[in-house]
């Protein structure tokens, strides 16, 4: 654990439970989920595909109610707050990356990374401002003016981490950030967050695979909406050496406890609408970025994942099909205003 001697906790959930009910079927997406993470912190959050990794962000980053239980949040008890207190700590103390970068594909660079300042009543000079030097933390001084389509998937990406800076956000959450690049340009993006996190940013981050848990300090694994096991990344790393190199992806049940990622639980309800592709303004289509299905080949680090299923990782497209009636959509826009402004324009 580090924490920069201070062990100060900015997340704390009790029993977090968050229920979806499709039909005659309740799904228990997060089934009592009890985590600690603190300050400075960085963090993975690991496990087969349908285990509730993005429920849970979703969760944390207060774009979801849960069904029950406690969630504080830099010493505040979220399920307490109106929701347009909700929006207003989305947008002040989150920042969020995604998978699919989300980000507006009309706009440039400058003007995607100003957008949550704009939502945060921030004036037009101060956005520019701001926005200019979120780029300059990814190194994109120089692209400021490009359009999505005019970036790379790796440069993309940093626009979005860029954008989920911009707010000086208490917290960096970033639901599988490398799932849709090669693998050398997902290094680069890791290269990004260990300078945030350097620099005393929290960071909790979804992912599938070994060599990107590996950068973070420790792995939360969920296994069908629980939390199965928290450890520090050394710690994983070697249970994580006891794998077979070429595991079968296999319609088996997982077999012991003691292999961590095991393949999508039996018996898992329809496939899963992804809350992170749902959530987003104009999810911008990535026909061009390379898909890294494979994992990396780094056995001296640690042996591969079996993809959890069949599927790659979570290849939802962004239109998710809407929950079932009754069910609380995820907020769609995280960037989105509360409906009554603040008083004070933003901070
Ligand atoms: N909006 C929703 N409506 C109904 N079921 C959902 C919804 N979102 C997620 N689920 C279900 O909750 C479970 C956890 O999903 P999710 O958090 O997306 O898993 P992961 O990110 O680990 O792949 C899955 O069984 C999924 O089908
Ligand atoms: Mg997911």
């Amino acid at each position: 654990m580090s924490g920069n001697g201070r062990m100060e906790s900015i997340i704390v959930t009790r029993d977090l439970r968050k229920e979806y009910v499709m039909g005659t079927e309740t799904v228990h997406a997060l089934a009592g989920v009890d985590i600690e993470i603190l300050r400075n912190e960085y963090v993975s959050i690991m496990g087969p595909s349908g285990s509730g990794k993005s429920t849970l962000m979703n969760m944390i980053g207060c774009l979801d109610s849960p069904t029950s239980g406690e969630y504080v949040l830099n010493g505040q008890a979220v399920q307490d707050l109106s929701d347009d207190n909700l929006a207003r700590i989305r947008n002040r103390e989150i920042g969020f990356v995604f998978q699919t970068f989300n980000l507006l594909p009309r706009a440039t660079a400058l003007h995607n990374v100003e957008l949550p300042l704009i939502y945060a009543g921030v004036s037009s000079r101060d956005r520019q401002r701001k926005a200019a030097q979120a780029l300059e933390i990814v190194q994109l001084a120089d692209r400021m003016d490009h359009k999505p389509n005019e970036l790379s998937g790796g440069q993309r990406q940093r626009v979005a981490i860029a954008r989920a800076l911009v707010n000086d956000p208490s917290i960096l959450l970033a639901d599988e950030p490398t799932g849709n690049l090669d693998s050398s340009t997902s290094e680069e993006i890791m290269d990004v967050f260990d300078t945030l996190h350097e620099n005393g940013q929290t960071i909790i981050m979804v992912t599938h695979e070994y060599d990107i848990a590996a950068r973070s300090q420790r792995v939360i694994t969920l296994v069908d909406g629980k939390v199965e096991a928290q450890m520090s990344v050394d710690y994983y790393l070697a249970r994580g050496l006891k794998q077979p190199t070429a595991a079968p992806v296999a319609a088996d049940p997982p077999t012991s406890p003691e292999t961590t990622p095991a393949p999508a639980p039996a018996g898992e309800p329809a496939p899963a609408p992804e809350p992170e592709t749902a959530s987003a303004p104009e999810a911008a289509p990535e026909p061009t970025a390379p898909r890294e299905v494979a994992p990396s080949p780094t056995p001296e680090i640690a042996p591969s994942v079996p993809p959890p299923t069949a599927a790659p990782v979570d290849p939802a497209p962004p239109e998710a099909t809407p929950p079932a009636p009754g069910t609380p959509r995820p907020i769609s826009n995280p960037w989105a205003p509360p409906t009554t402004p603040p008083m004070d324009g933003g901070r």
